[in-house]
């Protein structure tokens, strides 16, 4: 490390293997709420010449005692500090040895839920990324893989660990994993669960038990989620050739978790909302994430867990990679149009936000100093878009060979970029060099297209001229160009199409492309698919947008040209202009064209959020006023339903689905048309569709997006009463009942809204989703986020520093909703640097809330 570089940072360049290889991990668990007693016995032998060994640890865990072959070492060989231990090369043999450690932890005064911690008395693990540490002293680093050995001594009746079980009885479980792994993949669990259990026999034969482990009197939610436990595998053999590798899966939901879920070795852990299911209490859009996040979890079992990654850097090679996979799952489960524009619209939400701002970063970082900061949209979402580009660039089959070569050559091993990109290469010999700027250099690239026509004599020649821009990101001045995949088709003058889609690869900062013997000059398709995550900017008026809206063949592209023409729209109604006639004449036709799928529909009635509009307008340099955008995109709102409000009505009543909840993506897809036109309709209506609703609804879907349009209406009071009164004991609907009053209040009110739910009794902020409805639910309500007075900015403020006391990953990752604030107005950006500052200066601020602020004020 150079010494102008920070002492806290790892940086991708240092990295050298680890000097001993770990052949076995013995693991033995005492299990106690405040006294748990692990004994490891770790095999190692030295690489090459004996070094000092160096294991992780973090200070909750308490050394008991350490041998070496059986052998106390001399005390002044050993050497303890904050994180780790160090047994110095003289008390080493220069062969294989056994080291074993006793150490005790306090799982019940864990409220980072980090290491070993308790949620609603059951124990369980986070590993990931560096939770292990917290357990026992261990190489903890995921290029260190070895088997698992586990026993577990406990009272509780069902009791968990990875690969397949040796030995269950009362108090005791011995469980056996012989892939070797590294410990970020270890989970234990301990507790009163019962399990909703099924069976699936791999394609070769082999006969694999299941199991959903939940609360007792949560199986008859659990049911969905084994479904599509069962789905996906038969998926991934399907489709990559993978099976399953031991005799059980299990999978396990807890109450408190950081995150979404965890891909563990054999033992998948989940954020409860992840697993449990009803008609009664999930979401349309629930059950699809349920489905997606099984999915993704499962396929991590090949992509991360028999081959993972050989330093943090690398973590978009398994991320990337399975959010690519369960991507490609959804859309073979449901509608794969639909399922393109909804992650596209995530990318842009989430990712070119952050590209926007202070923590741009690498699909591969470089540094970092806490490396939970970085499960971000960039390494997932983009991490999972350059993986598209590729198998754009290749194509289907190049990618099918690589992707064999891939599983051939590096199962068993911790992998890098450089090891997947070689891969492509290898399989289809194609150089990558260039398109490896996707993984180094951060940012997203805007591009430019003009068209020239030239009618000619013998047909006419269009002429797409491109440029390529990528502007500065912390750290990073200098993009050269980088290869875009942009697919381009062209629709004639009576609206068939005379250029199917056609992958155009630009690789200069500037290049054109020229199409010939054309008829007549066509109206250009551009980025069919989103083909590349860039901005595409093109000289277009509303008149060929609107026919591309009406004619384009391909999906997305079609979606797009809406979205183009609503903020059109936007943009001039913000600026006192105009309605745009084309949008709301273009909008109505589609939402009344029986021919296309009632959820391209609903996606095409949904104007763009707030959130969006402020993106968008920065990215071409203005500065987003969050009044003025909320205002604007009401009164579109307003106007598209009066323009439209029989329509709207005729819809409404027509997407009823009728006969029981079906959660299949037919009957969402009707839902979700219906309530698009509901939330349209309640802005001319007072509410009364939405009151009619509520009381009738059957499902979750259909309360909730009643619920919400009351609030908006001012009228939500009777109907959240009456939520709270019926669902009041269920965790996951009382999140959303905190999250939608925030959400859904007036700007003006949203601070006002949260203080006050801030303060009730059932407000258990050191609950992850708890905390997240609330905070989360604030940042959604852009205008009341962004309120001129910074209230919103010191609510959310006061709550991160609170926060990260008990649990700094949540702080940190909560901390995002500031994420943007540089391009704001001088009056909000004063505010939101002094709350910045603020957190700053905080005594005893956690390293994982320090790096956040600290790139967000830099
Ligand atoms: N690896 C998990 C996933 O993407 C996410 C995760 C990261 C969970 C860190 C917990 C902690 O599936
Ligand atoms: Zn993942």
């Amino acid at each position: 490390m150079s010494s102008t570089q920070a002492a806290n940072a790892q940086y991708l360049a240092d990295y050298r293997p680890y000097p001993f290889i770990l052949d076995q991990t013995v693991l033995d668990f005492a299990l106690s709420p405040d006294a748990t007693e692990v004994t490891a016995t770790l095999s190692l032998r030295p690489r090459e010449a004996v070094e000092d060994l160096v294991l992780d640890g973090g200070r909750g865990v308490e050394l008991l005692s350490l041998d070496i072959d059986g052998r106390a070492p001399d005390p002044a060989h050993v050497r303890r500090d904050g994180e780790s231990l160090t047994i110095a090369a003289a008390a080493l043999p220069d062969a294989p040895f056994a080291l074993t450690t006793r150490v005790r932890i306090d799982p019940s005064a864990n409220t980072a839920f980090e290491g070993l911690y308790i949620s609603g008395g059951i124990f369980c693990t986070q590993c990931e990324a560096e939770g292990f540490r917290h357990i026992t002293f261990y190489p903890d680093r995921p290029d260190v893989m070895a088997p698992f050995r586990v026993t577990i001594r406990s009272d509780k009746p069902v009791l968990l660990s990875n690969g397949n079980p040796v030995a269950i009885r009362d108090g005791f479980a011995e469980w056996n994993d012989p892939w070797p792994k590294p410990a970020y993949l270890f989970a234990l669990v301990a507790g009163d669960l019962v399990a909703v259990s099924d069976r699936f026999t791999t394609r070769s034969g082999r006969r694999v038990d299941l199991n959903v482990w939940v609360r007792p009197g949560d199986q008859d939610r659990a049911g969905f989620a084994m479904q599509s436990l069962i789905k996906s595998m038969r998926w991934d053999e399907d489709v990559y050739g993978r099976e399953y590798d031991l005799d059980v899966f299990n999978m396990v939901a807890v109450d408190d978790f950081n995150m979404g879920a965890m891909e563990n070795k054999g033992l998948n852990i989940f954020n409860s909302k992840l697993v449990l299911a009803s008609p009664e209490t999930a979401t349309d859009a629930d059950y699809e994430r349920i489905e997606a996040v099984i999915a993704h979890e499962y396929f991590h079992n090949w992509t991360g867990n028999r081959i993972t990654c050989r330093d943090w850097f690398q973590l978009c090679l398994k991320e990337g990679l399975t959010v690519f996979r369960d991507q490609q799952f959804t859309a073979d489960m449901r509608s794969a149009p639909v399922k393109r524009i909804e992650d596209v619209h995530t990318l842009r939400a989430r990712q070119f936000r952050e590209d926007q701002g202070p923590l741009a970063h690498p699909v591969r970082p470089e540094r970092y100093e806490e490396i939970n900061n970085f499960y971000t949209a960039t390494v997932y979402e983009k991490g999972a878009e350059l993986i598209g580009m590729l198998k754009r660039l290749v194509g289907d089959d190049g990618y099918a060979s690589a992707l064999d070569l891939y599983f051939d050559r590096h199962d068993g091993e911790a992998a890098t970029i450089e090891d997947w990109l070689a891969v492509f290469q290898d399989a289809t010999g194609r150089d990558l060099t260039q398109f490896k700027r996707w993984y180094t250099d951060a940012g997203t690239p805007h591009l430019t297209m003009t068209e020239d026509w030239d009618a000619g004599d013998r047909g006419g020649r269009l002429t797409l001229n491109f440029t390529q821009h990528t502007p500065p990101t912390p750290g990073q001045d200098d993009k050269p160009p980088r290869v875009i995949p942009i697919a381009v088709g062209l629709i004639g003058p009576n609206g068939d199409e005379v250029q199917p889609t056609r992958m155009l690869e630009m690789t200069e900062a500037r290049q054109s492309f020229t199409f010939d013997g054309l008829g007549a000059r066509p109206v250009v398709s551009a980025l069919r698919g989103f083909s590349a995550p860039v901005i595409l900017d093109r000289p277009i008026d509303d008149r060929n947008r609107a026919f591309l809206l009406a004619h384009d063949t391909d999906p997305f592209a079609r979606w797009e040209a809406g979205r183009d023409l609503a903020m059109s729209a936007l943009m001039s109604l913000a600026q006192g202009g105009d309605a745009g006639a084309d949008f709301i004449d273009a909008i109505g036709r589609l939402a009344a064209d029986r021919d296309a799928d009632p959820a391209f529909r609903a996606l095409c009635l949904m104007l763009p959020g707030e959130e969006e509009i402020a993106t968008a307008l920065a990215a071409r340099g203005a500065t987003p006023d969050p009044d003025a955008i909320h205002a604007a995109r009401e009164d579109l709102a307003r106007r598209v339903a009066e323009a439209h409000a029989d329509l709207l009505a005729r819809l409404y009543d027509a997407m009823e689905v009728p006969g029981p909840y079906s959660p299949d993506a037919d009957a969402a897809a009707r839902r979700s048309l219906r309530i698009a036109a509901l939330g349209l309709l309640n802005r001319i209506d007072r509410g009364d569709r939405a009151e009619v609703l509520f009381g009738t609804a059957g499902n979750m879907t259909e309360r909730m997006a009643a619920l919400n349009c009351l609030i908006r209406r001012g009228r939500g009071q009777a109907a959240l009463q009456a939520l709270h009164d019926r669902f009041g004991d269920n965790r996951l609907v009382m999140d959303k009942w905190f999250s939608v009053q925030v959400m859904a209040a007036p700007p003006q009110d949203a601070v006002a809204v949260a203080t006050q739910l801030a303060a009730r009794r059932d407000f258990d902020w050191k609950n992850p989703n708890r905390f997240r409805a609330l905070l989360g639910g604030l940042a959604a309500n852009h205008a009341g986020f962004h309120a001129a007075d910074g209230s919103g900015y010191d609510f959310t403020a006061d709550w991160l520093m609170k926060m990260d006391g008990a649990n700094p990953q949540i702080a940190a990752r909560m901390s995002t909703a500031f994420e943007t604030w540089p391009r704001y107005d001088k009056g909000r950006r004063d505010r939101a640097l002094s709350a910045l500052q603020r957190i700053a200066a905080m005594p005893d601020i956690s390293r994982n809330l320090r790096e956040m602020v600290s790139r967000m004020i830099a």
